[in-house]
């Protein structure tokens, strides 16, 4: 069994309020009388992709376990890569496999430098397949990246979703050890399917997003930062919880 944390869309940008957001959620999970095994947080973790913003996301993304990251649109893979990853410059994806629990988690880069939609180009879905291929048969996989592939119902995020996400649909087709699809992007709490496995997308600590049914602002700021807590138990079935914390 794996048990995760996951955030997603920090936003920070030295303002008081997002510090506050992303403090308070850091404290909630930090205070957990079990550890988690891991945190994933999707993406939008500046809000400019500047240095400085990487460097409050270190002070604040701090835990006694590993801490796994993959950028959003607002991020910037030279700042993302000096300040959060100690990496020499390179403008290419920025993608990360780790061994979590008995399971192995690929953090993918969908950005496309200066746009909001996503799509994996042709490097980061060779990586994925040459990273699922030589994996052992009883290892489960989660694919992890920000935008996500299927609509969710709200213009804003369907205008800016992850695009062909065909070949990553085919991908996990072949490889069964894919569990479940992680994403953020969307600010919102919202489970779909994706190439018939779950698709879960993490609650925004920023703000979230107001269904059309819900009013005509897209952007709801006094909602509370939301997380999720996923369980992938021996079956490979993925659990969901959701949290908001206030
Ligand atoms: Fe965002
Ligand atoms: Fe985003």
């Amino acid at each position: 069994m794996t048990l995760l944390a996951h955030i997603s869309d920090l936003h920070l940008d030295g303002s008081e309020r997002a510090t506050r957001r992303a403090t308070r959620v850091m404290d909630y999970l930090r205070a957990l009388p079990h550890p988690v095994d891991a945190l994933l947080v999707t993406g939008d973790i500046a809000d400019h992709g500047e240095e400085a913003e990487y460097e409050e996301a270190a002070q604040i993304l701090t835990a006694p376990y590993p801490v796994l990251t993959c950028p959003g649109n607002h991020d910037a893979r030279l700042a993302y890569r000096k300040v959060l990853l100690g990496e020499a410059p390179e403008h290419g994806p920025i993608n990360q496999a780790h061994h979590i629990a008995g399971t192995t988690i690929l953090m993918c880069d969908s950005t496309i430098p200066g746009r909001d939609e996503g799509r994996l180009d042709a490097q980061t879905l060779a990586w994925i397949d040459t990273t699922l291929t030589a994996l052992p048969q009883d290892t489960p996989a989660l694919i992890a990246f920000h935008q996500p592939p299927v609509e969710l119902h709200h213009p804003l995020p369907d205008s800016c979703m992850l695009e062909e996400p065909g070949q990553l649909a085919d991908l996990i087709t072949a490889h069964p050890q894919v569990a479940a699809v992680l994403t953020g992007h969307a600010h919102t709490a919202a489970a779909s399917t994706f190439a018939a496995r779950p698709l879960v997308v993490g609650p925004a600590v920023t703000w979230t997003l107001r269904m059309p049914w819900e009013g005509d602002q897209a952007a709801d700021r006094d909602q509370p930062p939301g997380l999720a807590f996923h369980i992938l138990d021996d079956d490979r079935r993925l659990t969901t919880h959701y949290r908001v914390v206030l």
